[in-house]
């Protein structure tokens, strides 16, 4: 699906806007990072997307209707938080979790809807894992369920919110090459810090610092990969940034 967003400006109180005058396209497909300092507004951005919060001002269209329509074809991996370890659930059942928009009545999951959620485990390669419990695990396994909780609806736009933060290197790694298995099946708007590597990647690179700065991948200095954004951030009239 594609995402068309067109002067979008937001603020939470109608005063101070947290963004302002967003405007991209990305086609089918497109895989798209989205980086920026702390408190630029990327979560708010991707809870726009996601339907959760509604524009002061300008559009967002998903394929041809608003991001609300098209929420249930939207996978979702929100920022991780802290979360009660000794809590009893299963891995299996945190997948099931994202088939809770499409599940039927109150009783419990099918056998066809625990088969899709043992298919989201196995592309992320935690199958092995269905059964024990969400809390044992690492941070970088606990990172890939929230993923396969994110598949097993089978979205058409996956959006993941600094999903690597407090993962390990290695775990890093199997994360982004998961992605690269998951690119051009899916439209991909990842939020990060960790650009180094992925970079290359990607289609489109947004800066969002309360304003959009857009970047072609190669444009993306080490700075900037490093996180250590150089404010104002504009480009000169070449359209490379100094
Ligand atoms: N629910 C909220 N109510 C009011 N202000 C908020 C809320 N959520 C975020 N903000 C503010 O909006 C700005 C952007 O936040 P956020 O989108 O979380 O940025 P980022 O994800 O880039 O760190 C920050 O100044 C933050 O304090
Ligand atoms: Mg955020």
């Amino acid at each position: 699906m594609t995402l068309s967003v067109e002067h979008l400006s937001f603020s939470y109180d109608r005063q101070v806007p947290v963004l302002e005058d967003i405007s991209f396209t990305t086609k089918k497909g497109d895989f798209i990072g989205v980086f920026g300092p702390n408190g630029g507004g990327k979560t708010t951005l991707l809870k726009l997307l996601l339907g959760l919060l509604t524009p002061t001002k300008g559009t967002i269209a998903v394929q041809d209707t608003s991001p609300k329509n098209a929420s249930s074809r939207i996978g979702y991996v929100p920022q991780m938080r802290r979360f009660d370890r000794k809590f009893p659930i299963s891995v299996l059942d945190v997948v099931l979790q994202g088939l809770l928009a499409s599940h039927k009545g109150w009783g419990g999951y099918s056998h066809k809807e625990k088969g899709r959620a043992m298919s989201a485990l196995k592309q992320v390669g935690l199958e092995e894992k269905a059964d024990g419990p969400f809390g044992t695990l690492s941070g970088g396994q606990i990172q890939r369920t929230l993923i396969a909780r994110a598949l097993v609806s089978e979205p058409e736009i996956l959006m993941l919110d600094e999903a690597t933060v407090g993962i390990d290197p290695k775990a890093l790694r199997e994360f982004f090459s998961l992605l690269l298995s998951l690119k051009g099946k899916m439209t991909i708007v990842l939020v990060t810090h960790d650009l180094q590597v992925i970079a290359k990647e990607m289609d489109q690179l947004l800066c969002i610092n309360r304003q959009m700065t857009l970047f072609a991948p190669e444009e993306v200095c080490q700075h900037f990969a490093m996180g250590l954004y150089h404010p104002p951030l504009y480009r000169n009239d070449k359209g490379g940034n100094r």
